[in-house]
């Protein structure tokens, strides 16, 4: 019987991260690089689009909401930090478990962190394409709805297209994106005429393929191979490609905190607690929950670990960086986009572009849409170049096929076999199936990825408590207080989520658990006694 609870040795995971030579990864990034990636991957979606969501379920308090997941990201990103730069290997999470928990725990945070960055890329990859078609139709071009999104998605927004048509013609007083106009249009699309549904159908236009109709979000497809071209091609391109693009993304943000501060109007944020936060404690955890999607990606940045220039120093300041930086700006953001507009007016698919619609600022919002389309391309890019990275580890360690996952290209030194496959998989789903309740899902397996790194930094500090320590997180020992409130807030969050996501995530892992008992155990070089699969070409 195998020990479903060995562990890898310190001594193993400090000589793989001593490796060299040209059939390894290639250590090209700096402080800077490490923390434009982290930001690379953290401002995207959830700013841009979940910030809606969240007003309406915390409503102003909405800046609170992103105040509790941010000390939730800080407590595991300092745990992370710790970790990342005391064994800095690629695998992240997966590696940390593997030297702390063992290899079932660090199974399952592997094929968590597949959740996380596979699941992330295609989820963002479909707000990537719905700020596409509205960059599109600024210029007046207009994409079929059967090639911009999903079949149930497609037929979903053309019911919306034909019920917002009705409600315009026959209740002519109801103001489009007012509270009453959202509430009429839900009723609307809740219980269709068989008419409507006609109309919607002939609005989708879909061509059918043996007698079904197909729906396929082609922009989303795209854009996510492209990305997969860049990672192939090399990180220093990626990291280069991923900095100017987080240029212009900061640059968005701060315009709009600097123009829509101008429109803030403090009456929209209530007087007292009651209309700051109408629904209370419940609300902003709700809440908290849904945008702590905005703040997934930070701890991407550990998974560079084997090409940072000078991990042990770097690698903790581009988590944290990232982290601090992003916090600030999006509590700015919450606060602007809630004081702009009356929190039951803001828009759900894009509140903030839509913001400043309101306000008649018409070039603004374009800047902003042009602003989240950077936002979202740089997010995927990191995302699945942290996909690769796990894969890669995991590969090395026999829980995966190490020819394929462990393959690194002569030329580009990049897992690129590995990089190919999980970027046509994150092609396919962000291209085919409705992505609303995969960001959920990303979320909670997010969440159990943070509670699991927070747990063995301790048990890492009381088993090997001599190990040097380039970093150290505060207040971990003797008394584990950063340790325990990781896992008090994030677990919060995760309760906050709901009974059905925790499904999603026990199905999720139920998969997870199948794979490793029919491969994996039986191919794990830790349990053989053997030192990781030495990297080929
Ligand atoms: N944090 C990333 C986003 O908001 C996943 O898009």
């Amino acid at each position: 019987m195998a020990n479903l609870f060995a562990r890898k040795t310190m001594e193993a995971l400090m000589s793989e991260s001593q490796e060299q030579g040209s059939h390894t990864l290639k250590r090209t990034l700096g402080p800077f690089a490490l923390t434009s990636m982290g930001i690379g991957a953290v401002i995207g979606a959830g700013i841009f689009v979940l910030s809606g969501i969240g007003a309406h379920s915390a409503g102003p308090a909405l800046m609170l909401a992103f105040v509790l997941s941010g000390l939730g990201c800080a407590f595991a990103g300092l745990c992370y930090a710790e970790f990342a730069a005391m064994i800095p290997l690629a695998g992240s999470a997966y590696t940390y478990a593997y030297a702390t928990l063992g290899e079932l725990f660090a199974w399952i945070i592997g094929w968590d962190l597949t959740l996380e960055y596979a699941m992330g890329a295609s989820t963002v990859s479909s707000g990537w394409s719905n700020h596409f078609v509205e960059f599109l139709d600024i210029f007046g071009l207009h994409f079929p709805l059967w090639l911009a999104y999903d079949h149930w998605t497609g037929l979903r927004t053309a019911m919306d297209m034909v019920a917002r048509g009705i409600l315009e013609k026959t209740q002519p007083g109801l103001v489009a994106g007012s509270k009453s106009f959202a509430d009429a249009l839900g009723a609307l699309v809740a219980h269709p005429t068989d008419a409507m549904v006609v109309q919607a159908h002939a609005l989708l236009n879909a061509p059918k393929i043996f007698g079904v109709e197909i729906g396929f979000n082609l922009p989303a497809f795209l854009i996510a191979l492209l990305i997969t071209a860049v990672l192939v091609v090399g990180v220093q391109e990626s990291a280069k490609f991923n900095s100017a693009i987080v240029m212009v993304k900061l640059a968005v943000v701060l315009f709009v905190l600097g123009l829509g501060s101008h429109y803030v109007d403090r009456n929209n944020w209530g007087h007292d607690w009651h209309s700051y936060a109408p629904f209370g404690m419940g609300g902003i955890g709700l809440a908290a929950g849904l945008v702590f999607f905005s703040y997934i990606g930070f701890d991407a940045v550990s998974t560079t670990a084997q090409e940072a220039k000078n991990p042990q120093r770097d690698l903790p300041i581009g988590l944290i960086a990232s982290l601090a930086i992003c916090t600030v700006l999006y509590i700015g953001v919450a606060a602007v986009l809630t004081g702009m507009v009356y929190w039951p007016n803001i828009n759900l698919e894009a509140p903030v572009a839509r913001a400043f619609m309101e306000h008649h600022l018409v070039v603004a919002s374009h800047i902003i849409t042009i602003g989240a389309l950077a936002g979202l391309t740089s997010v995927m890019l990191v995302m699945l170049f942290g996909q690769s990275r796990v894969l890669y580890a995991m590969a090395r360690d026999g829980l995966l096929p190490a020819k394929f996952f462990g393959a690194i290209h002569p030329r580009f030194r990049t897992p690129w076999k590995g990089t190919i496959l999980a970027g046509f998989l994150a092609a396919i789903v962000g291209s085919v199936t409705p992505i609303d309740d995969i960001g959920k899902m990303v979320n909670i397996g997010t969440l159990l990825a943070f509670v699991i790194v927070c747990i063995a930094v301790v048990v890492l500090r009381r088993a090997d408590p001599d190990r040097v320590r380039p970093f150290r997180a505060p207040l971990v020992w003797p008394i584990p207080v950063v340790p325990v409130l990781g896992v008090l807030f994030n677990g919060y969050m995760m309760v906050k989520l709901g009974p059905a996501n925790w499904i999603r995530l026990i199905v999720w892992l139920i998969i997870g658990l199948v794979i490793y008992f029919a491969y994996s155990r039986k191919h794990s070089r830790v349990q053989k006694g053997l030192l990781p699969e030495p990297p080929t070409e």
